[in-house]
């Protein structure tokens, strides 16, 4: 976990009499934990990194489809979100990315309280979180290479060699020789690896990827579970929303379980 470094106080410099920074931030971090629970108190709450969700509620303005959900996921982790269609697993992606807004509770992600952003602020959290979505949602009058590259110029509008991060994801996903082609003229398959090109290119710290092995073949899901493999073990923290048994059964991790609404209630 990444450890949190302060300057030193330069010699001579006044002492107001306030609790050092570090002591400071103990107790700001033991506030915010008895706030939010995180189920280990040696998990430091919105630590880079890392996910918390706390009492969310959520949805699309009927019934929610999470209520009163918590959520911890450390940094660097490795989660699968599983559960039956419409269990909500697409809408806990979108909370986690700022697209809904939850009616209650926290969301930690990456240090980032993403419940509290106004819609114009929601790049913040694309600058630092990658995400594939179900329908992967490619531009179709760009070509690949534009569909990775016009994303990264916008969220980070001074980033230099931007152009070198997108061929270079585009490389990672095996689709060098179509940088320039259009998404109509591509399969199901690399039109998934474009999505997954433009989520990581610029290695996010946090990546979100629903389905991202729907509609390819097992040989193409393998490729893709190597490359998110490879950028955990790099650092990142994935949670992926899956049905895929191939995957499940491939690749083991930890997994979340969300249940329809109706069942939940069923349950209580
Ligand atoms: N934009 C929307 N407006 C209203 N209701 C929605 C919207 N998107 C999803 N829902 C509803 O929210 C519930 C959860 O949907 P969600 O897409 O999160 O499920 P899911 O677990 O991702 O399902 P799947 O496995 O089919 O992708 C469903 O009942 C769905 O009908
Ligand atoms: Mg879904």
């Amino acid at each position: 976990m990444d450890a949190l470094i302060w300057a030193p106080v330069p010699k001579g410099g006044k002492d107001f009499g306030h609790p050092s920074m570090p002591e400071l931030m103990r107790r700001v971090r033991d506030t915010l934990q008895t706030r939010l629970g995180g189920p280990n108190t040696s998990d430091i709450v919105g630590a880079p990194g890392s996910i918390q969700l706390r009492n969310v509620t959520a949805g699309y303005g009927g019934a929610p489809v999470l209520s009163a959900f918590d959520l911890h996921i450390n940094p660097g982790e490795f989660v699968y979100v599983v559960g039956p269609s419409g269990a909500g697993k697409t809408t806990l992606l979108k909370v986690l990315f700022g697209v809904v807004r939850p009616e209650t509770g926290w969301v930690l992600v990456d240090g980032i309280a993403v419940h509290r952003l106004q819609r114009w602020q929601t790049d913040t959290i694309r600058r630092r979180v990658g995400c594939v979505f179900q329908a992967y949602e490619l531009l179709p009058h760009l070509t690949s290479l534009e569909n990775v590259l016009l994303p990264l110029q916008l969220a980070h509008a001074r980033m230099r060699h931007a152009r070198a991060y997108a061929v270079e994801a585009l490389e990672l996903v095996g689709l060098k020789d179509k940088l320039h082609e259009f998404p109509g003229t591509l399969s199901g398959g690399q039109q998934q690896r474009v999505a997954i090109a433009r989520a990581v290119a610029h290695q996010p710290r946090v990546l979100l990827a629903d389905e991202p092995t729907g509609n390819i073949d097992s040989q193409s899901s393998s490729e893709i579970m190597e490359l998110f493999g490879q950028l955990n073990e790099m650092g990142s923290t994935v949670v992926m929303a899956t049905h895929d048994e191939f995957v499940l059964a491939s690749y083991s991790a930890r997994e979340v379980r969300l249940q329809p609404p109706t069942l939940m209630a069923v349950a209580s």
